[in-house]
């Protein structure tokens, strides 16, 4: 492991902390809930309009387990593993698991970046939200996206919640002309270039559709609401009420980072 990936690691690790010492605090690995519960929803949705039953699911980067049991609990879902490379992640998703006393999720520590070396079976669902960001070369995403094909069974879906720089650049653009200031690429996170990203997993899937499903939560977000605090020198604040309604919004355009892609094998 390079320096820079256990700084990274490190980071998890130590949000995992804190938020274990406040009692689960659901913010261990996002401060925008509302913006998770739009992926949650977004993935329970593709997970539902899937043919088969009985699925077994695979959560890579499943951090404090808060979405691994939500899809856990699934009519189609029959038993999710989750994987975390951070320890502390893997403490408070067992935690949660006992907590909730649930029988059809298991939680163990493991890299994605040698997630094949972990299973024997196969899976039908792979699920990575926002966890191959944090690879720290387009080359280590790119043996994350080979492992992660190998996993699935035939006709299985991989449902990744990542971020792109296109989306990133069209929101700095809408700041800019708002006079907000740019919003930087966090220094632990790597984001896709869609057509690299679109011909490598072309290359290995049989179908990719990437869904820009957060940009309306985006545009109000991070425009709207960034452009009301500038002008009323309120204190921005992910639970504001703006936030809360923004999910509700049907999705337009193209600005934001975050993406759900479907993959097909
Ligand atoms: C932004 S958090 C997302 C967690 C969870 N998927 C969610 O949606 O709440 C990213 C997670 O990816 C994990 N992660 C980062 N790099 C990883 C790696 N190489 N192998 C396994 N997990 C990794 C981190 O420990 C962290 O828990």
């Amino acid at each position: 492991m390079s320096s820079k990936d256990t700084e990274i690691k490190n980071y998890w690790n130590e949000r995992a902390d804190k938020a274990f010492a406040q009692d689960l605090n659901p913010q261990a690995t996002t401060d925008d809930v509302y913006l998770r519960n739009l992926e949650i929803s977004t993935l329970k949705k593709a997970i539902l309009e899937l043919q088969g039953k009985q699925l077994q699911v695979l959560d890579v980067g499943c951090g404090d387990g808060f979405t691994t049991i939500e899809i856990s609990s699934l009519p189609n879902v029959a038993h999710v593993v989750g994987v975390d490379y951070s320890e502390s992640m893997i403490k408070s998703a067992m935690k949660r698991k006992i907590s909730g006393d649930l029988s059809n999720i298991d939680f163990l520590q493991g890299d994605v970046n040698e997630i094949d070396l972990l299973f024997s079976k196969k899976f039908d669902i792979i699920i990575s939200n926002r966890c191959l960001i944090n690879l720290t070369s387009w080359e280590m995403q790119q043996g994350a996206l080979k492992k992660i094909h190998s996993l699935l069974s035939n006709n299985g879906a991989y449902f990744a919640t990542e971020n792109f720089l296109g989306g990133q650049l069209n929101l700095n653009n809408l700041r800019g002309q708002l006079g907000l200031n740019e919003i930087p690429i966090r220094w632990h996170n790597l984001y896709y270039n869609e057509s690299d990203y679109l011909d490598y997993a072309n290359s290995l899937f049989k179908g990719v559709d990437i869904i820009n499903f957060s940009s309306t939560y985006y545009y109000i977000s991070r425009g709207v609401y960034s452009k009301y605090c500038l002008e009323t020198g309120e204190d921005i604040s992910y639970h504001h009420a703006l936030h809360k309604i923004a999910v509700e919004f049907p999705t337009i355009g193209d600005f934001s980072p975050i993406k759900f892609v479907k993959h097909f094998r």
